[in-house]
């Protein structure tokens, strides 16, 4: 698999990284512990191809995806969304597994019309967004 379309990361990626992790895996375990909830989905709407390069040692690291997905307690459901294609099939070939979806495109549109109604309140679902914009996606997500 070809690495030239992975994002190169500064110094300030992978302790970001490390909080994104920890507050989905805090937030896990909080609405695991209410029984009346049956269906916690993990939404991360700048997905990523799910691996970065690290600019200070040239080495793969983990990106949000894959932190995401070895969480314990695991989350119900995971949607990955990703605008860019060759990212996207990276990410998808990657996760294979049946609580995984991966939708390439905008998440201004993916989030409204196929990721929010999986996510009833009164289904006793709950969605922990993650929104991890490049300068792009936070012009284009303005709206969310
Ligand atoms: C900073 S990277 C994400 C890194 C990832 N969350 C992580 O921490 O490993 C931002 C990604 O968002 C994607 N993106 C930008 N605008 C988007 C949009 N409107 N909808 C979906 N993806 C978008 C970019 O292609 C890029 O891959």
């Amino acid at each position: 698999m070809s690495n030239h379309h992975l994002d190169t990361v500064g110094y300030w990626a992978e302790p970001k990284l490390l909080i994104v992790e920890e507050y989905a895996k805090a937030s896990a375990q909080v609405l695991k512990d209410q029984p009346f909830i049956k269906h916690i989905a993990y939404i991360d709407a700048f997905a990523g191809a799910g691996t970065h390069v690290s600019k200070t040692t040239g080495e793969l690291i983990h990106g949000s995806p894959a932190r995401a997905l070895a969480i314990r307690p695991r989350f119900t459901y995971h949607h990955f969304i990703e605008m860019e294609g060759t990212r996207a099939r990276r990410l998808r070939q990657t996760n294979p597994q049946p609580d995984v979806t991966v939708c390439q495109g905008d998440c201004n549109e993916i989030l409204l019309g196929e990721v929010f109604p999986e996510c009833r309140y009164e289904d006793f679902r709950r969605p922990l967004p993650a929104q991890d914009q490049s300068a792009r996606g936070r012009r284009r997500s303005r709206d969310l």
